[in-house]
Order: C-alpha cells, then structure tokens, then sequence
C-alpha cells in the first residue's frame, strides 16, 4: 500500500558474516558511518580513543591559556587567543563524532571530571616562560599533526572527517609555535638561553606523547587492524625526530639527548630511551600538574553550571 512504513530488512548474516564484510570494506578503504553494523570492540575503542582525544583538546587548553594575559605584545596575545579558542573547537568536533558511536556527552564529561578518562600526559606539565609558547606549538602541536594527519585516514567516518578540519588549524599552531622558537633562538642571549630551557623541558614529554613502544601497547594491534591507526606509536615518534631535531639545531639549539645523532646506514636520527617510568607516574596521575589540571577543569565545569541550565530551560521553552 502506498503510504505504509517500509519495516526495515531483518539482517540474517551471523556475526561472522558482518565481521568479514566488515574487514573487506576497510581493506577496500571504505569508510564505516554511524548506523553501520561495527564489531563491539571496533566501537568501544573508538569511543575510547575519539573521547581521549576530545578531553586533550579540552585540558590542553590551560597550559597556554595562562600565558594569554602575559603575552609580550598585541599581535602574539591575538594568536594566542585564536589558538587556545581552535583547541576548544577540536573538542567540540570529537565529543560529537564520539556521539555518533552512542557515547552521551555527559558520561564522557563525568569520566574525565571523574578521573577516570586519561588525556594526553603532556598536558601535565607546567608552562614556566613565555618560550614553552614556542614549545608547545612547534613540538607538542607538530606532534599531535603526524598523529592526526594519520587519523584523518582512519576508517571511521566522522572522526576521519573532524581530523580533516582539525589538522588544517593544527598546522597554524605549529607555524605560529615555530615563529616564537625562531625569534627567541635569534634574539638576545637572554631570549636564547630561555628558549633552550624551553625546549630542554618539552623535547622529552613531547616523545612520550606518541605513547608506549607497540610491543608495551595493548590496543595497538587491534587499532591497526581495524584501520584506526595505520601506523605504529615508535614509527610516529621517529619520524617526529627526524623532522624535528635537524630544524632545532640548525637554529643554534641543542636536544636534550647524548644519544641523539644522524645514522646514516638507515637515513634515520638516532635517539636514546625515554624515561618510561616518568611517563606511567604521568599517566597514573602524579604528573606535576595533574591535580591542579583536573581541579581547574572541575572548577569550570561548576562555573558552566549556570549555562548549562539555561540553554536546557530556553529549548524546553522555545522548542518543543
Ligand atoms: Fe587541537
Ligand atoms: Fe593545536
């Protein structure tokens, strides 16, 4: 009869089945959307990776927006503004493709306030000079690029597409971060001396950022195979050394590493082992700043109380 619902297909294929064609759409570089059958684990992690993704965006806002009232003139407060207000934006971008998987923003916001979500360690650490500006946008931003441009390939349709968007302003943050590191680098022995202090704290916590070495990491294999990750944390973090540590150097700067140094037989920069003990302190929570992030972070969720309250009472008003 015209007009009449139209019942959906009921899907007889046995979970084996939807788990084969599921593998062959991502082997056929096929994005999976929303309403697709995914396998549990596939959705799980995603939720996982995409919220953690969204809680570092949100977090990692306060190392650099200490510094907006301080900034040396004008035109870097500016920049400055804009950057810290993109990594907002990348928030909002990531709790919803995280929405899309069926988590609710609220569980995601309880498990981060909860301190039971991680977000990524790097956030942990403090900003002591106008130089970890610099820091930050070139090493821990251009970082979170070779991460992301990896993502924006990833089978999953709306993370992939956020990344996409992301990635573009990214690469404004790592060229605004390289502007201060090549000013203070060719500035006064002061500047120079403050932005080698800079990097010597950062260059570490940036390589911890790529995460454990595969053979450490639970979820790697898994991520891999489903088309997450399409390639490994150490294969991130080396070619994070190789671009980066020659564009220090040949600023006059040093990387805080004896180890480090060009290997000709594999075309590769060479690098000495990270303090992996530091990092799962970091991650367990006895950074040096986790308490006061996760504090301010709650504090500003009770301060958005009042927002929140209002937008829900003018849509139950204006909306229905
Ligand atoms: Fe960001
Ligand atoms: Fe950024």
């Amino acid at each position: 009869m015209y007009g009449a619902t139209v019942e959906p297909i009921e899907d007889i294929r046995t979970d084996e089945e939807k788990l084969a064609e599921f593998e062959a759409r991502i082997a056929r570089g096929e994005k999976i959307e929303p309403g697709d059958w995914m396998p549990d684990e596939y959705r799980r992690q995603l939720i996982r990776m995409i919220s953690q993704h969204a809680h570092s965006e949100v977090v990692g806002m306060l190392p650099e927006g200490a510094f907006i009232t301080r900034a040396p003139n004008l035109r870097r407060k500016l920049i400055l503004l804009a950057k810290v207000q993109d990594e907002a934006g990348h928030g909002q971008y990531l709790y919803h493709a995280a929405e899309t998987l069926g988590a609710t923003r609220e569980e995601m916001l309880e498990a981060l306030l909860s301190g039971k979500a991680k977000y990524s360690s790097i956030f942990n650490y403090p900003t002591l000079s106008w130089a970890d500006m610099g820091a930050i946008g070139w090493l821990v931003d251009g970082a979170a690029i070779l991460n992301q441009t990896m993502l924006a390939k990833c089978s999953y349709g709306p993370y992939a597409r956020a990344m996409v968007r992301i990635c573009a302003e990214e690469n404004f943050h790592r060229r605004q971060g390289q502007d201060i590191v090549i000013t203070l680098a060719m500035g006064t022995p002061e500047q120079k001396a403050m932005m080698q202090n800079s990097i010597n704290r950062w260059w570490w916590p940036t390589l911890m950022m790529f995460g454990p070495h595969d053979t450490d990491s639970p979820n790697s294999a898994v991520l891999i195979r489903w088309g997450i990750k399409t390639k490994t944390n150490d294969e991130l973090r080396q070619t994070f050394v190789d671009q980066t540590a020659p564009e220090l150097m040949a600023l006059g700067l040093t990387i805080p590493d004896p180890e480090l140094r060009y290997d000709e037989t594999n075309g590769h920069w060479h690098f000495g082992e990270i303090n992996w003990d530091e990092f799962w302190n970091v991650v367990k929570g006895n950074g040096p700043c986790n308490a006061e992030r996760m504090a301010t972070r709650r504090q500003a969720h009770e301060d958005g109380l009042w927002v929140r309250e209002a937008m829900v009472a003018y849509a139950e008003k204006y909306q229905q």
